[in-house]
C-alpha cells in the first residue's frame, strides 16, 4: 500500500524508500510534471528551471507571453520539456484552465509552485490607501493563489496526489509598514496553506509554503546597489537570498524526502525571522 503524502508507484518515480544518490540528485523529478505560475520572471523562472534540470517537464504560467517563451527557449535549450500557459490569475476561468494542458500534454501534474504574486504600489500608511490598490494585490497575490489551488488540486487528485507550494514572505509573520495589502496577502496565503493541507491530506495532496526573505530578483536590481546594501544589511546573513535558493527549498518541499511535511511554512530568509539583533545595535554591528 502506497505510503501517504509520497507517488510511490506511479510511472516514472522512484520507489520509497529508494536511497538517492547526490549524483541523481538532478533526476530526482524524472517522469514528473511541475507547474510554475509566476514563472515569467525571478523567483518563478528559477524555480521552473530548477524543476526542468531536474528532469520534470514543466508548465510555465503568467501573463507575459513572450517572457515565458523565453524561458522556455532556455529551458529547452537545456535539454528540458516546457509549455508555455498565458493566463491572467485574476480571472477565474483562465485559472480554472491553466492546468489543463499539463494533463492534455503530460497527462497529469504532480507539483505546483504558486509564485505569482502583485508587490503593490509605493509604500502607503493603510488609511490613506486606494481601494483599487488593495483590490488589486489581493486579487493575484491571495484570491489568485486560492484560484490556483483549486485547479493544481483538481488536476492532480485524479492520478494519485502531488504537492504544492505556495510562495509566501517574511511578510506573512512580521508586517512592513505601508506594505497593508501585500502583507495581509501574504498572511492569508500561510493560513490558506494550512486549511488546503488539511482538506487535502486525504487526497494525497500535499500543500505547503516557503517565506523569502529579500532575494535579488528583478525588483531589487532596478532598486540599485545602495537600496539592495541597505536591505542586505539588515539580514542576519548580510546578503540577498538568490532566486536560485529559493527554487531549491520549493523543489525540496516537491519531493519525497519532505513526503511527511504539509501545511508548513519554511522561512528561506538568512535569519530574518529568526529574532532581532540586540537593542540598539544593528545586524552588521556584530561582526
Ligand atoms: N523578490 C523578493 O525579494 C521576494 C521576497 C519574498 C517573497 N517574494 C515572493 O516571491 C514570488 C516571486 O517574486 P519575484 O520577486 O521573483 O517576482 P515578481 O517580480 O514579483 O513577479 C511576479 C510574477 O507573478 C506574475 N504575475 C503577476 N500578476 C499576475 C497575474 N495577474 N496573473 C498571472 N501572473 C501574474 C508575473 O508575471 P507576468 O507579469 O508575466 O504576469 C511574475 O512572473 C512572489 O510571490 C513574491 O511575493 C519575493
Amino acid at each position: 500500500m502506497p505510503t501517504p503524502g509520497t507517488r510511490q508507484g506511479q510511472p516514472g518515480v522512484r520507489a520509497l524508500g529508494q536511497t538517492v544518490g547526490y549524483s541523481h540528485c538532478n533526476e530526482r523529478f524524472r517522469g514528473e510534471v511541475a507547474l510554475v505560475t509566476g514563472a515569467s520572471r525571478g523567483i518563478g523562472a528559477a524555480t521552473a528551471r530548477a524543476f526542468a534540470a531536474a528532469g520534470a517537464a514543466v508548465v510555465l504560467v503568467a501573463r507575459d507571453a513572450d517572457a515565458l517563451a523565453a524561458v522556455r527557449a532556455g529551458i529547452e535549450a537545456d535539454g528540458g520539456t516546457a509549455l508555455v500557459v498565458a493566463a491572467d490569475l485574476t480571472r477565474a476561468d483562465d485559472a480554472a484552465r491553466m492546468a489543463e494542458p499539463a494533463v492534455e500534454r503530460f497527462g497529469r501534474l504532480d507539483a505546483a509552485v504558486n509564485a505569482a504574486a502583485a508587490h503593490g504600489g509605493r509604500p502607503t500608511p493603510l488609511a490613506g490607501l486606494a481601494v483599487e490598490e488593495w483590490d488589486r494585490t489581493i486579487a493575484v497575490s491571495l484570491r489568485g493563489a486560492f484560484l490556483s489551488l483549486r485547479a493544481e488540486i483538481a488536476a492532480m487528485v485524479p492520478s494519485g496526489g502531488g504537492a504544492i507550494v505556495n510562495v509566501a514572505s517574511t511578510t506573512g509573520f512580521e508586517a512592513v509598514a505601508g506594505l497593508a495589502p501585500y502583507v495581509a496577502a501574504k498572511h492569508g496565503l500561510i493560513g490558506l496553506t494550512k486549511t488546503a493541507a488539511l482538506d487535502h491530506a486525504a487526497d494525497g495532496v500535499r500543500v505547503n509554503a516557503i517565506a523569502p526573505g529579500p532575494t535579488h530578483t528583478e525588483q531589487l536590481d532596478r532598486a540599485g546597489p545602495a537600496a539592495r546594501e541597505r536591505v542586505a544589511a539588515a539580514v542576519p546573513v548580510h546578503r540577498l537570498g538568490t532566486p536560485d535558493e529559493v527554487a531549491a527549498a520549493a523543489l525540496w518541499l516537491c519531493g519525497d524526502q519532505a513526503a511527511f511535511v504539509t501545511g508548513a511554512t519554511l522561512a528561506v530568509d538568512g535569519g530574518l525571522l529568526a529574532g532581532q539583533p540586540p537593542f540598539g545595535a544593528s545586524v552588521r554591528s556584530r561582526e
